[in-house]
C-alpha cells in the first residue's frame, strides 16, 4: 500500500446511513476500507470507459426526478442533439416523481460517452449506467 492521505468528506445523511447498512451486511469492519473499494471501482470504471473506442452498440439507463424544473425538456433536448446515435428510447414512470429512461445507442464510442457525460452532469439525474457491446 502506498502513502495514506486523510481527507474530510461530507455526505447526505441518508446516503451515509444506506452505505453503512450495506457495508455492514457485506461484512466490512471498516468504513474506510469500504470507501476505498468503492472509489477504486469508480476509478477503474472511468479508466475502462476512457479506453472504449470505435463503433459500439449499447444502452444507457438513467433514473431522474421529472418534477425538477425544466429537467425533462432539457433531457429531451440533449437526446435530440444526439439523434444520430440514438436508436430508441423507453420511458417508465416509476413513482410520482421518478422516471426511468433507457436509451438504445449505436455509433462512435466517443459520441456515446459524450451523451452519457451530458446526462450525468444534469442536476436531478440520480443514476446513469452504460452498457456497451462491440457489435
Ligand atoms: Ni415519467
Amino acid at each position: 500500500m502506498g502513502k495514506i492521505v486523510r481527507v474530510g468528506v461530507t455526505f447526505p445523511s441518508k446516503l451515509l446511513s444506506d452505505f453503512d447498512r450495506i457495508i455492514q451486511d457485506m461484512g466490512y469492519k471498516s468504513r474506510s476500507k469500504a470507501i476505498h473499494d468503492t472509489v477504486r471501482t469508480f476509478v477503474n470504471k472511468q479508466k475502462w470507459l476512457a479506453d472504449i473506442k470505435g463503433t459500439k452498440t449499447g444502452s444507457i439507463t438513467m433514473i431522474y426526478n421529472h418534477e425538477m424544473r425544466e429537467l425533462e425538456s432539457d433531457l429531451t433536448h440533449t437526446q435530440h442533439h444526439f439523434e444520430s446515435i440514438i436508436c430508441a428510447t423507453m420511458h417508465v414512470h416509476l413513482t410520482k416523481e421518478k422516471c426511468l429512461e433507457t436509451i438504445a445507442v449505436k455509433g462512435e464510442a466517443e459520441k456515446i460517452k459524450r451523451l452519457v457525460e451530458k446526462l450525468k452532469a444534469r442536476k436531478g439525474v440520480e443514476e446513469v449506467t452504460l452498457n456497451v457491446f462491440s457489435i
